[in-house]
């Protein structure tokens, strides 16, 4: 599956956001190397802190169908710049991405960038670091 056709699902996941405080939707896309796609978008709460980002929603839809091997992903926000993942979604695709996952950062009008959790969180903290 090429890049466009994983933004498209992102952009369709991201209609069905719950963002009544931000109002800035997300949607998310990924691709595991078995040939599934799981969607998520951003749900917000009124208690701030629980809202849950698109990345990890998509993330956990996957690993909690036991589909944990990744191929690649697709954000896709309403923002000048390719939407950035905030550092709590870098720290989840850390822990499940192996570095050939390509990540595709996009915005409405298709500026894409395309990149890797390495770039996005170098030097991360991960299990290497626990099982010595
Ligand atoms: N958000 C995401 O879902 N993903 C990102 O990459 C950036 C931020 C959400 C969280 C919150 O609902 C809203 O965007 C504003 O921060």
């Amino acid at each position: 599956m090429n890049n466009h056709k994983l933004i498209e699902e992102a952009k369709r996941a991201r209609e069905h956001a719950y963002a009544p405080y931000s109002l800035f939707k997300v949607g998310a896309a990924i691709l595991t190397k078995s040939g599934t796609i799981y969607t998520g978008a951003n749900i917000e709460n009124g208690s701030y802190p629980l809202t849950c980002c698109a990345e990890r929603i998509a993330i956990f839809k996957a690993i909690s169908e036991g589909d944990c091997e990744f191929s690649h992903m697709a954000v896709v926000a309403d923002s000048k710049q390719p939407v950035s993942p905030c550092g709590a979604c870098r720290q989840v695709m850390a822990e499940f991405f192996d570095d050939d996952v390509t990540i595709y950062l996009a915005n409405l009008n298709d500026d894409i960038v395309s990149t890797s959790i390495s770039k996005l969180l170098p030097n991360s903290f991960n299990l290497t670091q626990i099982k010595q």
